[in-house]
């Protein structure tokens, strides 16, 4: 080979390597909106080293095959000593992880209402879990833009207002569990598109009015927990329909009337 061929031979061998190196590791919009929300969530060294590879050694973290976060979980993780003293919802650096389709911070604290910008900002979102994370505020109508999501787990928080009619926009939804908040007003009728809901439990809130009719229309049910309530009026004959219904839990309630015979269907 020439000299001049061997020189050209080293220039690509050397612009291969670097192209797989750079396909190889995690981007650097990705690294750095990683690396933000380590700050601003108060993230401990020990859970995601700031110099290691956050794809691979990072607690809670999954990426595709592009190196793309997919996977943020941080239930029940500690924050450092000093983010425990004011602790905060600060999660904007998510509006850059495009492709995250899991955020689970179940157990972690996140004081305060949860962003507008969220719904629009994650479409590719299928679970969402802030169970038990202190999120206080209404369930913001953008979460109609999440029309992905098949798990919205937001129990045992301090969220208050009615639940937005919106929310029947998420027709992939197969678990809701508004459990243990402030909800008010009664269930949309908008809820009779979950065809694929399987469980929905929206037990001691301050829920109240008839339980509408159109539950029987959400025929993947298999939970329905509507206890510690202030529902009225009668059983509707249409939870007959729920032929796939295992459990069912209207308790403590303020309910009337007889019981439909459409429920030994
Ligand atoms: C989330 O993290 C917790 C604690 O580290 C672990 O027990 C759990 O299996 C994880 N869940 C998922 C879905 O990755
Ligand atoms: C979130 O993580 C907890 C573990 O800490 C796990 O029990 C729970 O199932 C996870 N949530 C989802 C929706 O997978
Ligand atoms: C998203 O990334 C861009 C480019 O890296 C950056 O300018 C912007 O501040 C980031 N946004 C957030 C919310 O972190
Ligand atoms: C969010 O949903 C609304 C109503 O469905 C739609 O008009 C809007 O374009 C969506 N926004 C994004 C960012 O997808
Ligand atoms: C709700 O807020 C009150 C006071 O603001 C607080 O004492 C309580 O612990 C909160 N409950 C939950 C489940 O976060
Ligand atoms: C409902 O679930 C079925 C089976 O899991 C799936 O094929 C279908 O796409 C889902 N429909 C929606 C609207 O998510
Ligand atoms: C329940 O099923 C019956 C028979 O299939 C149907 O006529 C009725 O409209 C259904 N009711 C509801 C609320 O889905
Ligand atoms: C319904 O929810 C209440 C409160 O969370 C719980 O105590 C009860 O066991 C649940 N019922 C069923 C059938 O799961």
């Amino acid at each position: 080979m020439s000299p001049t061929a061997v020189a050209l031979s080293l220039a690509l061998l050397f612009i291969h390597s670097t192209f797989w190196t750079f396909c190889d590791s995690i981007s650097v919009t990705e690294r750095e909106a990683l690396l933000s929300l380590r700050s601003s969530l108060a993230i401990r060294a020990r859970d995601w080293p700031r110099k290691a590879d956050p794809c691979t050694i990072w607690v809670g973290i999954q990426c595709d095959r592009n190196k793309r976060v997919v996977t943020i979980n941080i239930s029940n993780f500690k924050r450092t000593r000093l983010g425990r003293s004011n602790p905060q919802f600060a999660v904007a650096p998510l509006a850059n992880l495009t492709r995250l389709a899991t955020f689970n911070a179940s157990g972690f604290a996140l004081p305060g209402p949860i962003p507008d910008w969220l719904g629009p900002a994650l479409p590719s979102l299928t679970v969402l879990d802030l169970r038990s994370c202190s999120v206080s505020g209404v369930i913001p109508s953008t979460f109609r833009n999440l029309s992905n999501l098949n798990s919205l787990l937001l129990s045992r928080n301090n969220l208050t207002g009615i639940i937005p009619s919106t929310l029947g926009a998420l027709s992939s939804l197969s678990l809701l569990d508004l459990g243990h908040n402030s909800f008010t007003g009664s269930i949309p009728s908008s809820f009779a598109n979950f065809g694929n809901l399987s469980s929905l439990d929206l037990s001691f809130n301050f829920l109240s009015g008839s339980i509408p009719g159109e539950i029987g229309m959400l025929g993947s049910l298999k939970l329905l927990n509507l206890s510690g309530n202030s529902f009225s009026s009668g059983i509707p004959a249409a939870i007959g329909n729920l032929s796939g219904l295992i459990e069912l839990d209207l308790g403590f309630n303020a309910l009337s009337g007889s019981l439909p015979a459409e429920l030994g269907d």
